[in-house]
């Protein structure tokens, strides 16, 4: 089998590393909070905002105290500690791309606000300024673009719009943790950004996690208060906030993570390229990648001509034991769960289009040579 993702090969890889990160975290008996997870906050930060490629303790000091990593329970809580920092709630809008994973126009409507859901590019799939910018109302309080498939979106255009109508701009980078845009890092593109550590997302830990990151420290003070049930200090309860704190077993293990990630994006990419190049370019059209826009390949997806060429090649695939992924097969404004916001089908159609042609094919980084090649003869239907 070869898999969509490969984890247990990673782990062989990291295995010394992890067990005694992890073996660390349980002499010390320290799970919640401590200085593990404060290390890895450092760590992310540093990454994030590119001032050392892993930090140290001591570069602590050297950092910009304006830019904040902040752990948390997952990608999900991210935006939604976001969102409830900024007071969003009943009578709000907040826009969000209809070809997403639910999370992105979930927590809008858990607080009570409505998902505006636009459509996205045809070529990049991730949303444009323009449209962000037809979709604006007075009760617009926020955007929330997503680097979909690690491809970032043209984030300067956008926070521009944002700025013009006085909206905040979430970059949801659950997909695009180490892609660049403008060689700034995802996560460091807006004044609010969450990423998840979902097992399978580029830097992934063993069960759920996430970050959020802040260039505003009023908002990052908010955003830790939140994450720990709107304490400010023990038992006194400044504002209703959530259980939304990342474990340190998590963080410890996200740390040795961390340090190989520069590798393993290398790899993702050299194994994207190797497709760009050797898959038939006449059956499938790519996701478009500006050229000031490193991936991070977090999937690699390919277009088909219609939905029926999708199926037969789920069937080859399937026939040679290869994984893959349908992203997302349907858009969210056609969920059941966002009925009641009345969207019909046809309104959002570039979304429409994708959910039912996307096919996303093994990109990991621990793929090897061979099973590249394997692929490349099934999806070209040359095996
Ligand atoms: C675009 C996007 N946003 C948000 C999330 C939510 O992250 P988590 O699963 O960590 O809650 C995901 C996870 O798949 C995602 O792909």
């Amino acid at each position: 089998m070869i898999g969509l993702v490969d984890l247990k090969r990673q782990y062989a890889c990291y295995r010394q590393e992890l067990e005694r990160a992890i073996a660390e975290v349980m002499a010390e008996v320290s799970f919640v909070g401590g200085e593990k997870l404060a290390a890895f906050e450092t760590a992310l930060r540093a990454y994030v905002s590119g001032e050392c490629r892993v930090a140290a303790d001591k570069n602590a000091q050297a950092m910009r105290s304006d830019f904040h990593a902040i752990g948390c329970s997952s990608g999900t809580d991210a935006l939604f500690l976001v969102l409830m920092a900024l007071g969003i709630g009943d009578g709000d809008e907040v826009i969000v791309p209809a070809y997403t994973f639910i999370s992105t126009g979930e927590v809008v409507a858990l607080l009570g606000a409505r998902p505006v859901f636009i459509d996205v590019n045809p070529d990049t799939y991730v949303i444009d300024a323009e449209a962000v910018s037809e979709a604006v109302t007075a009760k617009t309080k926020a955007v929330i673009p997503v680097g979909l498939f690690g491809v970032l979106p043209d984030m300067d255009a956008i926070t521009a719009v944002a700025a013009k109508h006085n909206i905040a701009v979430i970059e949801d980078a659950a997909q695009s943790f180490g892609a660049k845009y403008n060689e700034r890092r995802s996560c460091h593109l807006a004044m609010f950004g969450c990423t998840s550590f979902f097992p399978a997302k580029p830097l992934g830990g063993a069960g759920d996690g996430g970050a959020i990151f802040t260039t505003s420290t009023t908002y990052a003070h908010k955003l830790r208060c939140l994450l720990n049930h709107g304490q400010s200090q023990r038992y006194y309860h400044d504002a209703v906030g959530i259980n939304g704190r990342l474990d340190t077993i998590q963080a410890a293990i996200l740390n040795v993570k961390l340090r190989h990630l520069d590798n393993e994006l290398k790899a993702r990419r050299l194994n994207a390229a190797r497709y760009d190049e050797q898959l038939d370019k006449n059956r499938y059209t790519r996701q478009l990648i500006p050229s000031n826009v490193i991936s991070a390949y977090a999937q690699y997806s390919l277009c088909c001509e219609s939905k029926r060429m999708r199926t037969v090649l789920i069937e080859r695939l399937k026939k040679h034991d290869i994984g893959y992924g349908i992203y997302y097969p349907i858009p969210l404004h056609l969920q059941r769960a966002f009925k009641s916001y009345g969207y019909k089908k046809g309104s959002l159609p570039v979304s429409e289009q994708l959910a039912e042609t996307m096919l996303s094919i093994p990109v990991h980084p621990f793929l090897t040579a061979a099973e590249q090649d394997r692929v490349i003869a099934v999806v070209n239907d040359r095996a």
